[in-house]
């Protein structure tokens, strides 16, 4: 165990779900919070909503906590803005709530950011470039990223891409596209909206190696690959043989959301990898980890 006690907010989602899982084997105490959901498995469960928990309750209980991976909030671009009033109180005022405590205490902040802060006029985007963000849930990411340089001492900001999982049915970009393709089900795919896909386990390893290190401030943790939703759905339909007619080219404005996205932002994550030796899986290797996963079920079932 190389790292201290820590809490997860919003263990319960996907990202937590896995940070939890991996802390679980690396850290000496893992802390992990629900509030709509169901608790997380790996560590010990508490409930925390950002709306109504007390920060300062929660620390006074557990005294010896180090770090507080924030992972909480309302995640869906379009809920935040047609829901503002919550998303505001939600992601603003109740995450910086909690990042006042944690500077109270001199707890370690490492806040889970968005690529969504930038408007996608670059071409490449670095972590001294200035943000921008076209939307409401990149303006309270931006809002609660200077929060916490203001008042936190030592601080991780990690902006990140799209993150996958590869495990059946964990409800992620290519595991749920598995499952719609079985049930012969359509993927609108975007050719002109474009992601870096970076695999969840990467993003915890890159976490860890970052506290390990005890290195702060911001980080692009986002894979080299960038490409379209199309282009990717073909890929990954390719690598497990799927039917490749149940793809739908479409365009992200044909969706008709709330607010302008911007089609293009591409992160550098040059720094990190400079700082920390680390590399991140290809696709490739994880479309074979879900084919293998596929075909070993099905054996199963055979
Ligand atoms: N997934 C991605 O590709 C991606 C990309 C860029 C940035 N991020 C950022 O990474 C973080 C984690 O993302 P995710 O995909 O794991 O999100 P997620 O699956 O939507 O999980 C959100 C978490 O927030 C909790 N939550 C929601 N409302 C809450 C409230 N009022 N009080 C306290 N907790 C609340 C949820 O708990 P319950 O479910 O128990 O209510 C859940 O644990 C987010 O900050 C997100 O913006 C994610």
């Amino acid at each position: 165990m190389d790292l201290p006690p820590l809490a997860i907010f919003g263990a319960s989602g996907f990202i937590g779900r896995h940070l939890a899982e991996y802390f679980s084997h690396h850290a000496e105490e893992v802390w992990g919070s629900y509030c709509h959901g169901a608790p997380p498995k790996r560590g010990q469960s508490f409930h925390y909503d950002l709306l109504a928990s007390d920060p300062e309750e929660f620390f006074d209980r557990r005294k010896n906590i180090q770090v507080a991976v924030l992972c909480a909030g309302i995640t869906n671009v379009e809920r935040c803005k047609n829901n503002l009033a919550l998303s505001t109180a939600v992601n603003g005022a109740g995450l910086k709530r909690l990042v006042q405590e944690l500077a109270k205490r001199r707890i370690r902040p490492v806040f889970l950011s968005s690529d969504c802060v930038f408007d996608g006029k670059k071409a490449e985007y670095r972590e001294i470039d200035r943000p921008g963000p076209t939307t409401v849930y990149g303006r309270q990411k931006v809002e609660v990223e200077e929060f916490i340089k203001e008042r936190s001492e030592k601080y991780l900001i990690v902006r990140l891409s799209k993150i996958f999982g590869t495990e059946l049915s964990d409800g992620s970009l290519f595991t749920s596209w598995l499952e719609k393709a079985a049930k012969k089900e359509k993927i609108f795919s975007a050719r002109d909206q474009f992601i870096q896909p970076t695999w969840a386990g990467d993003l915890a390893r890159s976490i860890h190696g970052l506290l390990k290190n005890d290195l702060g401030g911001v980080y692009h943790l986002a894979s080299a690959e960038f490409s379209s939703r199309l282009a990717l759905a073909q890929k990954f339909f390719a690598h497990l043989d799927l039917d490749p007619s149940l793809i739908v080219d479409c365009s992200i404005h044909d969706f008709n959301l709330a607010e302008t996205r911007a089609e293009k932002i591409r992160l550098c994550s040059d720094k990190f990898h400079e700082e920390t030796g680390c590399r991140f899986r290809s696709t490739d290797e994880c479309f074979e980890e879900i084919l293998e996963k596929t075909r070993r079920r099905q054996e199963l079932f055979r």
